[in-house]
């Protein structure tokens, strides 16, 4: 098989074979012509499939080590498709620390009709693993997590899961790494899905989300949701992460640069009461990130001293770093968790301090990003 970067660049993305355009075209069509009644050429309508998105479905699949892709108009979207396997009556154990908007599509949306939900800490994979019931039939983890970056033992939970029950799903959100630098199905996970919308598209001018599976039952069903529900990306977008994936290599390894040298001049810093960044010796997870993930990540995120409003002044402050929800573009972005991304955990067990700040350590220069937040703090 070719190396990573050969995939990102080539995976399911071969010159069309009509003009020899290298870039995949977009096929900016809703419907397509058929030969006969029943007999199209491939494609029908585009929500059931579009050759543009098939091209994007095949290499994330690739670039995942997994056999089925699938593409979405959202994170959410996909997210929700995977909610779907459930049904009235099921449970779903979900890591505790996780982005708001799951949070919410699983309390919100779906504890309404009739699926059940808790959620514990995956730092102990064993008593996690012990917070499952009979009826459990997905395990959602997030890793890293959104937004203390605390790492799940996917291979761990994966195998104790199993142990205890053979049918049950491991799902897993892997935004925060990528398949550059994670690979959840390679370790033990059935379904590994992603917001595209953050650093496999990497320029913050998209939203997508995408599945990627081994399981052709689970393909077939999701598949199934995709057409079914139809929170499908158009063409453009899916070319849009098409693009975004060529690079999503050298992106990384300088968001894992910048990132780590931005968390460790903060663990050093006055003002600062704790930074959580997997790729710090302090880490509670460093051992764990070691093995599992390539490298640490490009998100960072701490707690600063004086609470809410300090935490509301330095993110105010900032110049370079952008004040904006999302992450994974080119760009620095800043953020306070408990009244932006994750607003919707207010009140819940799985409420943010108010005083944590959250970094997307983007690409420019890491000086100018270590100076940008040395002037920020009063
Ligand atoms: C970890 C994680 N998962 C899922 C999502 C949802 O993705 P989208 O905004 O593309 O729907 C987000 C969005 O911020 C996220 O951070």
């Amino acid at each position: 098989m070719q190396e990573f970067e050969t995939r990102a660049i080539h995976a399911g993305q071969p010159p069309d074979p009509t003009t020899g355009s290298v870039m995949t075209p977009i096929y900016q069509t809703s419907t397509f012509i058929q030969d006969g009644v029943g007999q199209p050429r491939g494609y029908e309508y585009s929500r059931s499939g579009n050759p543009t998105r098939t091209a994007l479905e095949d290499c994330l699949a690739s670039l995942e080590g997994g056999e089925y892709g699938l593409a979405f108009s959202s994170g959410m979207a996909a997210i929700d498709a995977i909610v779907h396997l459930l049904a009235p009556g099921d449970h779903l154990l979900a890591v505790s620390d996780l982005y708001g908007g799951t949070f919410r599509l699983f309390e919100s949306v779906y504890a309404q009709l009739g699926l059940d939900f808790s959620y514990a800490s995956a730092v102990d994979p064993k008593s996690f693993v012990e917070q499952m019931k009979p009826n459990t039939k997905l395990v959602w983890l997030e890793s890293p997590t959104n937004p203390l970056l605390q790492l799940c033992d996917i291979e761990e939970i994966s195998r104790l899961a199993k142990a205890r029950n053979s049918e049950v799903l491991v799902a897993v959100d892997s935004t925060f790494a990528t398949p550059y630098l994670q690979r959840p199905l390679e370790i033990g996970a059935d379904i590994v899905q992603h917001s595209t919308t953050k650093y496999l598209s990497g320029h913050s001018d998209v939203i997508g989300g995408a599945i990627v599976t081994d399981h052709p039952k689970v393909a077939e069903r999701l598949t199934f949701y995709q057409n079914a529900i139809g929170a499908v990306p158009g063409p453009f977008d899916c070319f849009m992460v098409l693009r975004g994936i060529k690079t999503l290599a050298v992106r990384m390894d300088r968001h894992c640069e910048n990132a780590q040298r931005v968390a460790a001049h903060l663990e050093k810093r006055s003002g600062v009461e704790r930074v959580n960044y997997p790729g710090l010796s302090s880490h509670p997870q460093y051992e764990l990130g070691r093995r599992q993930m390539r490298s640490a990540g490009g998100m960072v995120s701490f707690s600063v001293e004086g609470g809410a409003a300090a935490a509301k002044q330095l993110a105010e402050a900032t110049k370079v770093f952008s004040l904006a929800e999302s992450l994974g573009g080119v760009e620095s972005l800043i953020e306070v968790p408990a009244v932006m991304t994750h607003a919707s955990t207010a009140g819940s067990s799985l409420e943010v301090d108010p005083a944590l700040i959250r970094l997307s350590v983007g690409l420019e220069a890491v000086e100018d990003l270590l100076a940008d937040l040395e002037q920020a703090f009063p």
